[in-house]
């Protein structure tokens, strides 16, 4: 499974990628604005900023909620590096400019889906990567869980390639149902993905080998 980091904050990602582990990046509107990016020209830097630390996929939303809108700037987005995976929310006009660009050979993450129809349409439409956001699912009663098992069928029926992108992803133990359940990718904070390291097993039997070996 993938683990990509949700978030435009440099130093986080920087941490992440020095880790050894991260496969890619999210970013959202709220992201970029919680780091106090703003202005196209800034926020275009920022996106090749990220490339440049990061190997894996880079992925960068469009504001747009037209076809038209839409096509400009994630065109714009794609042409900033060869990483950036344009972000398109599940819409109609969105729908119609992942056909587009996939036929462009441009990839896509279909953003803010929360059932099984939008993930079949999303993969139907060509997107290289559908984000069902788990978390956000969970937040009010329903489960986030189950929506990744309900596509995880529905793609293999059909072996579509759109890979799952398990998106509000907030702890440890969704990062490891996620990959129970076989999502493709996991996004979520660092914070989420160092909490895996952690066991009181490990720090006192380290505690104790540590002490044993001055002995
Ligand atoms: C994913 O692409 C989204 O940016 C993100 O995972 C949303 O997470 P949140 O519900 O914690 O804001």
């Amino acid at each position: 499974m993938k683990f990509f980091i949700d978030t435009a904050n440099l130093a986080q990602i920087k941490e992440a990628q020095d880790l050894g582990v991260l496969d890619g990046v999210t970013t959202n509107p709220s992201l970029m604005a919680k780091e106090g990016i703003k202005g196209q020209k800034n926020i275009l830097k920022h996106y090749v900023d990220i490339c440049k630390i990061v190997t894996g996929d880079v992925s960068a939303e469009v504001i747009a909620t037209d076809f038209a809108g839409m096509v400009k700037e994630g065109e714009a987005l794609a042409k900033l590096h060869k990483r950036i995976v344009v972000k398109i929310p599940m819409i109609k006009d969105g729908i119609k400019a992942i056909k587009y660009f996939s036929k462009k050979g441009i990839r896509t993450n279909c953003t803010l889906v929360f059932s099984a129809g939008q993930a079949l349409l999303a993969a139907k439409a060509g997107a290289s990567y559908v984000s069902p956001f788990i978390g956000r699912l969970d937040d009010v009663s329903t489960d986030g869980l189950r929506l990744i098992e309900d596509i995880r069928l529905i793609y293999d029926n059909y072996a579509y390639e759109t890979e799952i992108l398990a998106a509000s992803v907030r702890h440890p133990m969704h990062i490891i149902n996620c990959a129970q359940i076989g999502a493709d990718v996991v996004t979520c904070p660092l914070s989420a993905i160092t909490a895996l390291l952690k066991h009181p097993l490990t720090d006192s039997g380290l505690a104790q080998f540590l002490a044993d070996a001055k002995k």
